[in-house]
């Protein structure tokens, strides 16, 4: 039957592995909201656009034709009809993504397309910033990852074999704007449960959700 899981948290809280593996484990399909704000991302810095006239952001965002896999084994994103899996991960998108993402239009277009799909797909794991408190709220169960600074910086810099120092400075900076921005910021929801990551291993992380999901 419909299972709508919706996964919060910041950068390198475990969210895209732990809510990757969840999917499977349902047989539900899963959603990666991030990489279509990087997607979007792509699009807008390849048009040239200025990144801070929010006018011509949307403008771009409300043009491009996004498309986004849900298999959780291996989803494909195309932007226009080009596949950006790897680029939208790149140190240029990732330096634009949270400027994009705070345009009130382009959350406007994503949410919207995401309700979609989350109605289309009816089991599904949902991955995010603002799923439990914006997209989903009335998800079946609403979970915020939290970690350390240390070991989120410590995760995502194994993940992309960069520097720890400069892998922290990077999701500090996203995390400020990320939570301060005007609208729909990372923000748990009153009704989420917070589960810190820090000491747990991935399938601890797993089990526990799917317990929850049980009760
Ligand atoms: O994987 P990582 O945690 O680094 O980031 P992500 O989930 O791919 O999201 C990239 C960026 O997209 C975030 O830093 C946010 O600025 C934005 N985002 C958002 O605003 N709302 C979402 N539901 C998902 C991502």
């Amino acid at each position: 039957g419909r299972c709508v899981v919706a996964v919060d948290g910041p950068s390198g809280s475990g969210k895209s592995t732990v809510s990757r593996r969840l999917a499977v484990s349902l047989d539900a399909r899963y959603l990666d909201t991030g990489a279509m704000y990087r997607a979007i991302t792509w699009a807008v810095l390849r048009s040239g656009v200025d990144l801070t006239d929010a006018a011509s952001v949307a403008k771009v965002a409300g043009e491009v034709d996004l498309r986004i896999g849900t298999d959780p084994q291996g989803y494909g994103v195309t932007a226009d009809g080009v596949t950006v899996d790897k680029e939208i991960r790149g140190p240029e998108v990732t330096g634009a993504v949270s400027a994009v993402a705070a345009v009130p239009a382009v959350r406007e277009l994503l949410v919207a397309r995401q309700r979609e799909m989350i109605a289309k797909a009816g089991r599904i794991v949902v991955e995010g910033r603002d799923i439990g408190s914006v997209v989903a709220p009335d998800a079946d169960l609403k979970v915020y990852l939290t970690a350390s600074e240390a070991a989120r910086a410590q995760r995502r810099s194994a993940e992309d074999a960069a520097d720890v120092a400069a892998t922290a400075a990077d999701l500090a900076r996203r995390d400020k704007i990320d939570s301060t921005r005007k609208v729909n910021p990372l923000q748990q929801a009153p009704d989420a449960v917070e589960l810190d990551t820090t000491a747990l291993g991935i399938d601890e992380v797993v089990a526990r959700l799917r317990e929850l999901l049980t009760e």
